[in-house]
């Protein structure tokens, strides 16, 4: 079986930011986390290309929609390759294969009596590509999430016969797990206890879009096109575009992660849709918080976006992930804090696990001959510091199944800074001194390299650049997914008299004297 996890699939209207790089990163820690537990994944993520907002960006740039889309999406993708995302798809939904799945399954929602032509009117956000509550006679409504006017529609569309899946969507809301984390489920429950209305899934007078089949001058609705992304996204290089195959190509997902503002199109609207065309549903429906910067929304026009490019050259990868997988439960909202961000990562990274192996391994080289000094009483399973490495194992592993990244974060610390507190403990700088001492020391030593090697193992779906720079530091080969966990977590596999390598820091303290 496939687990299959997916990111939205991001506008294409501007570059990526903050919101869309925290995503990412999170459904890339899974990724990897069930890759060394030797699941098969298929890791999607990419880009929404249609709708009003995308045309207008085009426009305001001086560019074809089409030249628009390829020049965006394109950043995406080398963008996620420079953060080392390990994504397995990359859809864009003006793939031509996209398009034909989107027929197909329309004309499967056409089949079951679910398409229906009606009025539609209200107020619009284009940011949002959706109409919002707001009564009709409102003056000068704005959306709440992007702080912009609405725009008033009246237009024949046509509809997606939502209010037939009331019990069905009901039920599933109010299902165990379905949509996580708990805390979301009673805003969902309470939209849907509403009432379920039809919504429309048509835009008349919209170049740019997929054409609807039968109905000339419709082109789809934005939300109606990208969601059946994630189908799309399942066929191989050389598949036919055939909605049939994708239940040997990883359908339905296991996990979707959105942020908490789209959760009503994944939870809702989603699932309803997937229920007209017969095919089976996701799982789970992850919305994350929001994130904010020193207590401020993020916008172009306060200046204070934080481009995931210039995060990723002053700080590097694993000091950002490390930030806020670690910092913020997933699912609440967070803040960005720049004096944190560097003290987190001086104290936890650099401090206490990049010092950890850096000073055993100086130790072990210096006094036995730059290797892995003899284990001794240490190769012992009852070792204390063996013990504490399988219980945080353990502690990981749960908390990676909860998407609980900062317990698990949280836990790795705690074993390094219990490693640290053993050697202060044992202090073998001063037993080392006497003859007989030296046996205790190599046991010490060699139990202490063991927890950093651990450590790193264990770090790997969060911080895969560290785990990996950690195991070259002990002269071990680098994770690969494939359950390669299942054979790293066995105390003693380092192997006494092997050479260590000339210790050389595996992280950097952050000094960021400017503002990012
Ligand atoms: N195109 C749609 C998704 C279609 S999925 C079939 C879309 N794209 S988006 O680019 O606008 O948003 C992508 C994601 O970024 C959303 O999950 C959104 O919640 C998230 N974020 C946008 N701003 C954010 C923050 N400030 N903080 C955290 N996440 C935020 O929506």
């Amino acid at each position: 079986m496939t687990y299959t996890l997916t990111t939205p699939l991001y506008y294409v209207n501007d570059r990526a930011h903050l919101g869309s790089t925290y995503t990412t990163l999170a459904c890339d820690s899974i990724a990897r986390f069930r890759r060394l537990q030797g699941e098969r994944v298929t890791f999607i993520t990419g880009c929404d290309e249609h709708g009003l907002k995308i045309q207008r960006s085009a426009e305001a740039a001086g560019l074809t929609p089409q030249a628009h889309c390829d020049a965006i999406s394109g950043e995406y993708r080398d963008l996620w390759r420079r953060w080392g995302i390990s994504n397995d798809r990359f859809i864009r939904t003006t793939d031509p294969r996209h398009r034909a799945i989107v027929e197909q399954f329309f004309a499967r929602v056409e089949a079951s009596g679910d398409v229906i032509e009606g009025r539609q009117q209200g107020w619009y956000c284009v940011a949002c590509e959706e109409f919002k509550e707001e009564s009709p006679s409102a003056t000068e409504p704005h959306c709440s999430i992007h702080l912009r006017p609405l725009e008033w529609r009246d237009e024949l569309n046509l509809f997606f016969r939502l209010s037939r899946y009331q019990q069905q969507i009901e039920k599933l809301v109010a299902s165990e797990g379905f949509i996580a984390p708990r805390s979301r489920r009673r805003e969902v429950e309470n939209f849907v206890a509403g009432g379920l209305r039809d919504f429309s899934i048509s835009r008349l007078d919209l170049p740019w879009g997929i054409p609807v089949p039968g109905y000339d001058g419709h082109t789809f609705y934005v939300w109606f096109d990208a969601l059946l992304g994630y189908l799309s996204a399942l066929l191989e290089p050389d598949d036919p575009a055939d909605l049939e195959l994708l239940a040997q190509r990883g359908w339905p997902a296991q996990l979707h992660v959105i942020g908490k503002d789209i959760l009503r199109f994944h939870a809702v609207y989603w699932p309803a849709m997937l229920l007209s065309a017969g095919l089976p549903l996701p799982e789970k429906v992850f919305g994350h918080g929001f994130l904010t910067r020193e207590g401020q929304k993020m916008g172009k026009s306060l200046g204070n976006v934080l481009d995931p490019d210039v995060l990723l050259e002053r700080c590097g990868a694993d000091a950002v992930r490390w930030y806020l997988l670690r910092d913020i439960p997933f699912g609440d909202d967070g803040d960005f804090q720049q004096q944190r961000f560097s003290d987190l990562v001086n104290n936890d990274l650099a401090n206490t696990i990049g010092n950890l192996l850096n000073r055993t391994s100086s130790m072990a080289r210096r006094w036995f001959d730059g290797a892995v000094p003899p284990a001794g009483d240490a190769s012992a399973a009852d070792h204390p510091l063996a013990l504490r490495c399988t219980a945080c194992a353990e502690a990981v592993d749960a908390a990676l199944e909860a998407l609980d990244f900062r317990s698990a974060a949280v836990a790795i610390l705690e074993l390094a800074e219990a490693a640290n507190g053993f050697l202060n403990d044992r202090a073998p700088w001063k037993a080392i001194k006497s003859e007989e001492g030296r046996g205790g020391v190599a046991a010490d030593l060699y139990a202490v390299l063991e927890t950093s090697r651990w450590v790193a193992v264990l770090l790997a779906p969060l911080l895969p650049d560290l785990s990996g720079r950690m195991l070259g530091q002990l002269a071990q080969p680098e994770l690969v997914g494939d359950s390669g966990w299942t054979a790293a977590r066995h105390w003693g596999k380092l192997a006494c008299g092997d050479p260590l390598p000339e210790p050389t820091p595996v992280l950097h303290r952050l000094e960021l004297d400017s503002p990012l």
